[in-house]
C-alpha cells in the first residue's frame, strides 16, 4: 500500500436474495473496521435499495455497471442517474465479466467511465489480462492498452480507482502472488506516469481482485503499489471481508 487511501470493495456480482443481503448488511453493520480504509459494497441492482436504507453509512454503495449515457429507450440497462437517485457514490466498469461473458469492448467502456464521471460518480475501472494472454507475455500490452482506453476518453483521474484483475485469478482460487500483483501495478503506475502525468500515477490508487480472502490478503497489501482490492467471493462473508478492510494496518 502506497498511494493514497486504502480501498477495498466488494463486488456481490449477481449474488443474493433479500434475506441473505440483510444477513449480510447486518454482519456489515457489526463488523469493526478500521476507519482509515475506504470502503464500498457493490450489490446487484435489484438490492440497492435495501442496502442504502439498513447499511452503515461508513460503507459507500456501488453499481455494477452503468449505462453509456443518459436513460432512456435502453431496455435492460440502469442509468448513472438512477444509480445516483439511489444514492450510489460509485460504478465498476469493464469488469473482465462484462468484458469476457457480455462482449463490452475497451472504446465503450471508456464512454461509460466518461459519462459516468461527468455526473459525478466515482469508477472503480477494471482491467486485466487473461491467462492465455499471460503465458504469451502479453500481460503489459493488454493492461496497457485497456487502461489507454480509459485515459483517451476521461478528463480527469481525481474520481477513478484502477483495479488490475488478472481473469485467471477471477473466482478460481488462484491469487496472483504478491510479486505478480506487484509488477503489473508499479507498471500500471508506470505507464500512468509516461502518458498521463506524474501527478496522476502517484495519486491514483491501483487496486488489486482476483481471489483475494482473509488468509491472502495481508501479504499483498504489504506490497508498495497494492493500494487496495476489489474482493468478490469473499466479499459476500461479512466477518472475512471485515478481515480484508483491516488488512492493511
Ligand atoms: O470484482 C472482483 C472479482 O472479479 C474477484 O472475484 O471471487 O475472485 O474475489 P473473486
Amino acid at each position: 500500500a502506497g498511494s493514497g487511501k486504502f480501498f477495498v470493495g466488494g463486488n456481490w456480482k449477481c449474488n443474493g436474495t433479500k434475506d441473505s443481503i440483510s444477513k449480510l448488511i447486518a454482519d456489515l453493520n457489526n463488523a469493526k473496521l478500521e476507519p482509515d480504509v475506504d470502503v464500498v459494497v457493490a450489490p446487484p441492482f435489484v438490492y440497492i435499495d435495501q442496502v442504502k436504507t439498513s447499511l452503515t453509512d461508513r460503507i459507500e454503495v456501488s453499481g455494477q455497471n452503468s449505462w453509456v449515457g443518459k436513460g432512456g429507450a435502453f431496455t435492460g440497462e440502469i442509468s448513472v442517474e438512477q444509480l445516483k437517485d439511489l444514492g450510489c457514490k460509485w460504478v465498476i466498469l469493464g469488469h473482465s465479466e462484462r468484458r469476457h461473458v457480455i462482449g463490452e469492448k475497451d472504446e465503450f467502456i471508456g464512454k461509460k467511465a466518461a459519462y459516468a464521471l461527468s455526473e459525478g460518480l466515482g469508477v472503480i475501472a477494471c482491467i486485466g489480462e487473461l491467462l492465455e494472454e499471460r503465458e504469451a507475455g502479453k500481460t503489459f500490452d493488454v493492461c496497457f492498452q485497456q487502461l489507454k482506453a480509459y485515459a483517451d476518453a476521461v478528463p480527469s483521474w481525481d474520481n477513478i480507482v484502477i483495479a488490475y484483475e488478472p481473469v485467471w485469478a477471477i473466482g478460481t482460487g488462484k491469487v496472483a502472488s504478491p510479486e505478480q500483483a506487484q509488477e503489473v501495478h508499479i507498471a500500471l503506475r508506470d505507464w500512468l506516469k509516461n502518458n498521463v502525468s506524474a501527478e496522476v500515477a502517484s495519486k491514483t490508487r491501483i487496486i488489486y481482485g482476483g481471489s483475494v480472502n482473509g488468509g491472502n490478503s495481508a501479504e499483498l497489501a504489504k506490497k508498495e503499489d497494492i493500494d487496495g482490492f476489489l474482493v468478490g467471493g469473499a466479499s459476500l462473508k461479512g466477518p472475512e471481508f471485515a478481515t480484508i478492510v483491516n488488512s492493511v494496518t
